[in-house]
């Protein structure tokens, strides 16, 4: 059976490679996008397998039908860019990695919440120059800070446990309020109690309809000045123009992001050769409190080899007539 790879970067293609010994596929890589205009590439192909900037819009799923494709392997876990009602009517089947690494990506959570607090990029700089001075370095202590969580999925989760670990006192909004966070000590309280009384937000939930733009310049209006806000989810739950008129105001005291809403265009390739043509993104970049990394929450090995793994184990079942478990809901 042949898969072909989009968006495949060599980490992909090195990890692959050695878990399909196992499985025995062959497996082509290509570092382009999959969309409606790229699907040709795939041809001659069993199956698709593709990652989170990937547009599996109705015209891209209608190109791959037409070549008689009828498995998309998702290899994360969100999957906001598919069109489900079109896959279901192509009688595609698009199978994901549910969950490959939650600790992982709470534990970047966390790490851009100690940066952004610490200062640790403005010091490391400062003292490879040899200037040792404390001044603008304050930070404040995390034990005893409120904390809000947007999602209390397997990486919410996480992310409460670590920081219930520091002393915080942890908040949390889900529309299904987890009984095990609650034995814990975490408090599920309102979306917009959350948002009055966090100093640091945490964003883990889906994005879907409901969460769009959750941060948007209502929300921002609830929060206490200086909040925090962290967003290794998806870049469209942040409206991000809104955030940046209340970094200016300095509403918004800190800003950590793994996601970005425009991030199709920008992230996983190296674009330093390049004139930025995004003027919203160029904007954050001035701010000396906002700290962006490019989606990378997921790289662990452990959740390298666990996308891997399941990737290839969706594949085989589903080439097989089963149901890999893995599926979408409809
Ligand atoms: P999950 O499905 O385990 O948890 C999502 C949680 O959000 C669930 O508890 C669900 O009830 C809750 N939720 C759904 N709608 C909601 C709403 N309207 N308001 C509040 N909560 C709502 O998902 P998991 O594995 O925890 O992942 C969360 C998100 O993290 C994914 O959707 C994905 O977008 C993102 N992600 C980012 C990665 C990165 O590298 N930056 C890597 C993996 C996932």
């Amino acid at each position: 059976m042949n898969i072909v790879f989009f968006s495949a970067k060599k980490y992909d293609q090195e990890s692959f490679e050695t878990i399909n010994k196992h499985y025995g596929f062959e497996l082509r890589f290509f570092d382009i996008h999959l969309n409606a205009e790229t699907a040709p590439v795939a041809a001659g192909a069993d199956a698709v397998c593709v990652f989170v900037n990937d547009q599996l819009d109705e015209a891209c799923l209608t190109a791959l039908a037409a070549q008689n494709i009828s498995l998309v392997l998702l290899r994360c876990a969100g999957f906001n860019q598919v069109d489900r009602a079109a896959a279901q009517r192509l009688g595609i089947t698009i199978a994901r990695v549910p969950a490959y690494a939650p600790e992982g990506v709470a534990e970047h959570a966390v790490g851009l919440i100690l940066a952004l607090n610490r200062k640790l990029c403005k010091a490391h700089s400062r003292v490879r120059e040899t200037n040792f001075s404390l001044d603008g370095l304050q930070g404040f202590n995390l034990h005893g800070c409120p904390v809000g969580v947007v999602g209390t999925g397997k990486i919410g989760a996480a992310f409460c446990r670590i920081m219930l670990g520091f002393g915080c006192d942890v908040y949390a909004f889900d529309t299904m309020p987890d009984s095990a966070l609650i034995a814990l000590g975490v408090k599920y309280i309102s979306c917009n109690e959350l948002f009055t009384s966090a100093r640091i937000i945490s964003l883990h939930c889906p994005l879907v309809p409901e969460t769009y733009h959750i941060i948007n310049n209502e929300a921002l209006g609830l929060m206490p000045h200086g909040v925090m806000l962290i967003n290794t989810s998806r870049g469209g739950l942040i409206d991000t123009p809104a955030v940046i008129q209340h970094l200016k105001t300095g509403q918004v005291g800190y800003l950590g992001l793994d996601v970005y809403e425009e991030e199709g265009n920008l992230f996983f390739n190296d674009e330093s050769e390049h004139i930025l043509q995004d003027d919203v993104f160029a904007r954050l970049l001035t701010f000396p409190n906002v700290l962006i990394t490019g989606h990378q929450a997921f790289l662990t090995r452990e959740a390298l080899h666990n996308i891997g793994e399941t990737t290839l184990n969706n594949a085989k079942l589903e080439f097989n007539g089963k149901n890999c478990g893995n599926r979408l809901p409809i």
